[in-house]
């Protein structure tokens, strides 16, 4: 069964509980949580203490997915606040540093992410193979919700579930960005069993029937 993690970039802040609660209700698997600093993406977004606050109104995992430069910087505060899913960028660090920074969110008992831009390859990936539990491939320029779905990144997601069925199956390959119930379909097609979706979920008339349609892809 593919999950549905839904992206709350397209929630009503003022009324964050009850759009969390309402996904939740409606079969959600994950939270997923955008954190936007500004200078990794042209977009600034929620931070820390959003991620603590929402932590004591759900139980289900938060996956929070860190568009940030640096994120050795932070990672360990994420882990305090509640995520139970981590992802950093392979693009907003060394490859040294983004180790360090999977090292430190292991240690607190979390688990690790790594997500990929679209133009960068999946080799980008090699050096984080056994520190990774989430592999992230962004279907549209990381920044803003409501983009247009790249279909040209489904190699890159084959490419990855091959990798994934061979190296580690317990890796879970997620997408995110412009994902609906089409391109969703497309998606598992390729590989990928955690769907993020956030402005398609949150403008369709029935969330719990999105979330069933995602549920009921192979
Ligand atoms: C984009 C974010 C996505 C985004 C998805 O940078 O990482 O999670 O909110 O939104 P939709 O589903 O509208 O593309
Ligand atoms: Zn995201």
């Amino acid at each position: 069964m593919s999950k549905v993690s839904p992206s709350i970039l397209s929630a009503d802040f003022v009324n964050l509980e009850r759009d969390i609660r309402h996904l939740q209700a409606s079969g959600a698997d994950y939270i997923h949580v955008d954190v936007m600093d500004g200078i990794f993406v042209p977009n600034i977004t929620i931070g820390i203490p959003v991620v603590a606050a929402i932590r004591k109104i759900t139980d289900l995992p938060l996956d929070v997915h860190l568009m940030i430069t640096e994120p050795l910087r932070y990672v360990e505060r994420f882990c305090d606040a509640g995520a139970d899913i981590l992802t950093i960028h392979a693009e907003a660090d060394t490859v040294e540093n983004n180790l360090e920074a999977l090292r430190h969110i292991r240690a607190k008992g979390v688990r690790t992410g790594v997500s990929v831009k679209p133009a960068t390859p999946p080799e980008a990936l090699d050096p984080y193979m056994d520190l990774m539990d989430l592999i992230l491939v962004m279907t549209v320029e990381p920044g803003f919700g409501g983009q247009k779905f790249m279909e040209d990144m489904m190699p890159k997601v084959r490419t990855l579930r091959k990798i994934i069925d061979v190296r580690s199956p317990g890796v879970e390959l997620e997408v995110d960005g412009g994902v609906n119930t089409e391109t969703a379909r497309i998606c598992v097609d390729a590989g990928a069993n955690v769907l993020v979706a956030g402005s398609a979920l949150f403008k369709a008339p029935d969330t719990s029937r999105f979330i069933r349609e995602i549920h009921a892809l192979p």
